[in-house]
């Protein structure tokens, strides 16, 4: 336990800056509505901050397309404020990683102004410039945010290429002059005092040099239709292949594994910092040492329902894949997503979802990433105004609904509210006061507020109240803080067949290892009782999780080491903190974790 690192034990909680507290009252998020936030963090029981782009940028992909990387978006403060808000975050004991963002720049940055300002500006090669081919771009790649992946510039006569909007040219990181630019840029960060980086779209960075053209029948916008119209996620699931072959010769290149090494013993030049990345891709933790420290578990997110086998298997896949020495990572939820209670509700049980969710989060071997709001159970808000949309994907559907599929506009604004990432990315809602204390009343913030905010979903409402999503969510940090086999537990699946419930281990201990587990069980838990108490530490400790997916009652059978399990956290209020594994009975949706003794 107390060789793990911080980033293996922490619970990680993104912020949107844009929307997370508004300190100065012009309806936008900053660093100082940041700083009066910290105590709330903390007492909420979070561990590390990842916090989305905060840098000036002139906001094209709401911050992902940076002008300035040493520097503070106006709007959010200044240098100054950022440092007072990383040391108030230290101070309380929380650690900080900033988004790092190394495809592609602002076509606003210097670097990209230069870079286009002649063909032999020494700036030129930063960025990837090619001729076109028989009057048009030099491929058919298409950008995934709309259109062409080739933007024609007049002045000098050739296309730059981006793989997101025209305003985020690619970098040529071939150019050894562009990673060292951009690794002094970690360093400038670093030397700060943060604490590491979540890398933005890492398997963009690279695409095949010889350009070859894709070959999908299909056009952009008929795949968009497609995906529109689909009705069942096997559907969507066949449709999201043939995306992906799309762009196949775009992403995930060889040579983005050499960069993350470079990055990585970058960043092991200081002690202590980590380095998430942005894929789901194993690949990307090297050989467990040399690469990523942590890569998100996003297959696990990409279902309509959370079902025990649905988790049963994407563990034993990802847990099994996994080279030695790398520790997991899961989430459910990001600006990107739609709200985690949208997301895998059901429309009746949202609320103990909401709850289950969590906990699989929190009981689950490997670091939990939580997306604020989430906590208070906030929801997507579908804009009904086109005008109100300030995700260039949504501006894009509606385009494309409205211009080329001839959809009429009420209902083209349904389908791109949709598709846009605006509705995860709402303000986040503190009180049930007018904008939901994010800004004062009266002021415009830069997406609306969700209404509900009035009816109950808002810290404020929820802090008080014991039964509240909030509270759980703090009960629930707190019981995995005190629990180790929670942090640091192997996973072992039991009753690998039941399909209203999930139930594992999580242990400390090499009690439950090994073939034998019955035979000398309670030989090894005796020994295992004492070297506990001689530590004084508990390295080692089993936990029983039972999440009931279901609205069904169980009485459960586990035929474990003991008998008896002592009550950790439990989503209801049981009878008596000791119970009898051969005989468990658990609630429907019951969360509940038992220490094995
Ligand atoms: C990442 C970000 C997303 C952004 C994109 C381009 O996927 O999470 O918000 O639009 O990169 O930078």
């Amino acid at each position: 336990m107390t060789q793990l690192k911080w980033w293996q034990k922490a619970v990680f909680y993104q912020i949107y800056p844009r929307s997370f507290a508004d300190g100065n009252g012009d309806g936008i998020g900053d660093f100082q509505g940041m700083m009066q936030r910290l105590d709330y963090l903390q007492d909420l029981g979070i561990d590390a901050i990842w916090l989305s782009p905060h840098y000036p940028s002139p906001g094209f992909d709401c911050g992902y397309d940076v002008s300035n990387y040493a520097g503070v978006a106006p709007e959010y403060g200044t240098l100054e404020d950022f440092q007072r808000f990383l040391d108030g975050a230290h101070q309380r004991g929380i650690r900080v990683i900033l988004d790092f963002v190394m495809n592609h720049t602002s076509h606003q940055h210097p670097w990209f102004i230069e870079s286009r300002s002649s063909r032999d500006n020494p700036k030129r090669d930063w960025y990837v410039w090619r001729d076109g081919k028989e009057g048009g771009p030099p491929n058919n790649w298409y950008s995934p945010f709309g259109g062409p992946a080739w933007e024609y510039d007049r002045a000098t006569g050739q296309y730059y290429y981006h793989f997101f909007l025209k305003q985020q040219p690619d970098l040529n990181w071939h150019n050894p002059k562009v990673k060292q630019a951009m690794f002094d840029v970690a360093r400038f960060w670093l030397d700060r005092g943060v604490d590491g980086f979540r890398l933005d779209a890492i398997g963009t960075i690279f695409e095949d040099p010889v350009l070859p053209d894709h070959t999908v029948a299909l056009s952009q916008i008929e795949l968009y239709n497609a995906w529109r119209n689909a009705t069942s996620a096997e559907e969507e699931a066949a449709l999201s292949k043939q995306h992906e072959a799309l762009h196949e010769h775009q992403v995930e290149r060889p040579e983005v594994h050499e960069l993350m090494r470079e990055l990585r013993a970058v960043v092991d030049e200081y002690p202590d910092r980590v380095l998430v990345g942005e894929s789901g891709e194993i690949a990307y933790y090297g050989d467990g040492q040399d690469e990523l420290h942590l890569l998100f578990n996003f297959p696990l997110m990409r279902t309509e329902r959370i079902t025990p086998a649905w988790v049963r298997a994407n563990q034993e896949e990802r847990l099994s894949a996994l080279p030695p020495g790398a520790w997991p990572c899961n989430t459910l939820g990001n600006h990107d997503s739609e709200r985690v209670y949208s997301h895998y509700g059901d429309g009746q049980n949202d609320a103990a979802i909401a709850r289950l969710s969590v906990a699989l989060m929190l009981t689950l071997r490997g670091t939990p990433f939580l997306y604020n709001g989430e906590e208070i159970g906030m929801t997507d808000l579908l804009l009904a105004d086109v005008h109100q949309f300030r995700d260039p994907l949504g501006i894009w559907a509606y385009q494309t609904e409205t211009e080329v599929l001839r959809t009429p506009s009420d209902q083209a604004v349904v389908y791109a509210a949709r598709f846009a990432r605006d509705k995860n990315r709402t303000p986040m809602q503190w009180s049930d006061a007018p904008n939901a204390g994010f800004s004062p009343s009266g002021v415009q913030t830069w997406l609306p507020v969700n209404p509900n905010y009035a009816h109950g979903v808002n810290v404020a409402s929820q802090l008080a109240a014991p039964n509240s999503l909030l509270t759980f969510y703090r009960r629930l940090l707190r019981a995995r803080k005190q629990t180790p086999a929670l942090i640091a537990g192997d996973y072992t699946p039991l009753h690998p067949g039941a399909q209203d419930y999930l139930a594992f281990l999580r242990s400390v201990s090499p009690m439950v290892e090994g073939a034998d587990r019955r035979g000398s069980g309670r030989h090894r838990r005796a020994a295992c009782q004492e070297a506990r108490l001689r530590s004084g530490a508990y390295d080692q400790q089993t936990c029983l999780v039972v999440l009931n997916m279901s609205g069904r009652a169980h009485t459960l059978r586990f035929d474990l080491d003991t008998d008896t399990a002592h009550l950790v956290f439990s989503s209801r209020a049981r009878d008596g903190r000791t119970d009898n594994l051969a005989h468990l009975s658990i609630a429907p949706f019951e969360v509940y974790i038992g220490e094995l003794t």
